[in-house]
């Protein structure tokens, strides 16, 4: 189809930017997003979300725009924006409804528009696609062709960057799923599975995250039983993950826009179909009520008003990304229990956590509290001295159980689930 495509990302997130730069490497790619603060910062070669460093920003020959009008330019549009959810748990289309009335406005002849946003089966086809018609006054199909490529990538993982592992693309037809695999494979030494179809490959990439959280929620929910029968849930795990085919998952709080989002996705288009996910939501129930539960064995463990530091209140470890956080959740049943709460995450940014969630991060943790609660297993807070932060007496609860094989000293009490 193109021999040599010029390439525009759509939205230039922890998803977009990596991809982007990863593309550029090899061919000549725009990166535009609605975001212009993110623009000037990337245009400084400063990437807020961590993933890329000032060196590999300043390296690359990718082009930053925020006036969509230079999408005509390109031949292939990845679209990588937002896909969260509504108060109501249901898909919130509206980044990749906007982001295809965007691209359908400059897309012409011939144009390939390629989805990695994680949505439910058909969403590319049934809810973009017309969209995509009905800006551009073409036919997807035959004018101008559709693609998806789901996004596999984990935030803060340096080894499973987006060049190093195996994509899934599909296409509106053979020819584009080809054209698809050899832009993509350019990028990841031809390390490509072409799936059946754009369905398939939304559902694919749906299905992981959702597997995922269930795996989460059988392990949080043993964790409740062993927690009864005075039994270390961690023990268990580590006598049971002997066995060649156990899988190595561990209880604490599903966070962040993707596990504890896309079950909702496939639950949807469950739903639309009559089937009740009982599964998979279930999954979710447990998976969001691990906050409340993890406050309450803590608290249970603290004298009345105890001062609290909290460490951590990104979604996982060595990540500044809030989104979804549920660490708040567990601060906030820690204030109704009436403790007096500190939070400390030198990654989180502070200005938005303060308009996320109304939450004040302290510069530095003083020291002398009653209780510290490892939330996130951010690595920097091994190097912390516990002795420092908690009164003799107090309380260690390491929800990451990061300091479970390390020890704590010994005049300090310790809990982990
Ligand atoms: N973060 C992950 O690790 C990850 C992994 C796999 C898949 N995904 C999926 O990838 C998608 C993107 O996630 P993300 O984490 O990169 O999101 P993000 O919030 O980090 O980035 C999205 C970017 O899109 C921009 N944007 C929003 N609407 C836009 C529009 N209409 N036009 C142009 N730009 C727009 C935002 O300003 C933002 O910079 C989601 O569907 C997500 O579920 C994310």
């Amino acid at each position: 189809m193109f021999e040599n495509p010029t390439i525009a990302v759509i939205g230039l997130g922890y998803v977009g930017l990596p991809l982007a730069v990863a593309l550029a490497r090899h061919f000549d790619v725009m990166g535009f997003d609605i975001d212009k603060k993110r623009i000037e910062e990337l245009r400084d070669h400063h990437d807020r979300t961590g993933e890329l460093t000032r060196g590999e920003l300043a390296d690359s020959t990718l082009q930053y725009v925020v006036d969509d009008s230079f999408l005509e330019e390109a031949h292939i549009h990845i679209i990588t924006v937002p896909t969260p959810v509504g108060a109501d748990n249901k898909p919130d289309l509206r980044a990749v409804e906007s982001a295809s009335r965007t691209v359908g406005r400059r897309i012409r002849m011939g144009s390939v528009v390629v989805f990695e946003s994680t949505v439910y089966p058909g969403v590319t086809e049934e809810v973009c696609g017309p969209i995509l018609e009905q800006e551009s006054d073409l036919v997807a199909g035959r004018d101008f062709f559709l693609g998806y490529s789901p996004e596999r990538i984990n935030p803060g993982d340096k080894v499973h960057t987006v060049d190093q592992i195996t994509k899934v693309v599909a296409g509106q037809t053979e020819k584009v799923a080809n054209l698809l695999a050899k832009v993509y494979g350019t990028m990841n030494n031809g390390n490509i599975y072409i799936a059946k179809d754009i369905r398939t490959a939304e559902a694919s990439k749906v299905i992981e995250n959702a597997q995922r959280d269930i795996n989460i929620a059988f392990v949080n929910e043993i964790t409740d039983i062993f927690g009864k029968m005075g039994l270390s849930v961690h023990d268990v795990l580590e006598a049971a993950g002997t066995k060649w085919n156990f899988l190595p998952f561990t209880p604490g709080l599903v966070g962040g826009h993707c596990i504890g989002v896309d079950p909702y996705y496939l639950a949807h288009a469950a739903q639309r179909l009559n089937i009740e996910p009982r599964v998979i939501l279930a999954g979710r129930a447990i998976n969001d009520g691990m906050a409340h539960k993890i406050a309450d064995r803590i608290h249970a463990e603290l004298k009345p008003e105890s001062n609290v530091l909290v460490l951590g209140v990104a979604f996982k470890e060595n990540v500044p990304d809030i989104r979804n956080s549920k660490v708040v959740d567990m601060v906030r049943r820690l204030q109704e229990h009436g403790h007096d709460v500190d939070v400390y995450d030198p990654m989180a940014d502070v200005e938005e956590t303060r308009r996320e969630y109304g939450i004040g991060l302290i510069a530095e943790p003083a020291g002398g509290y009653d209780a510290v609660v490892g939330a996130v297993g951010h690595s920097s807070f091994l190097s912390l001295s516990l002795r420092r932060l908690v009164k003799p007496g107090g309380l260690v609860a390491d929800v990451k159980a990061i300091w479970r094989s390390r020890g704590v000293p010994s005049e300090l009490r310790y809990w982990t689930l």
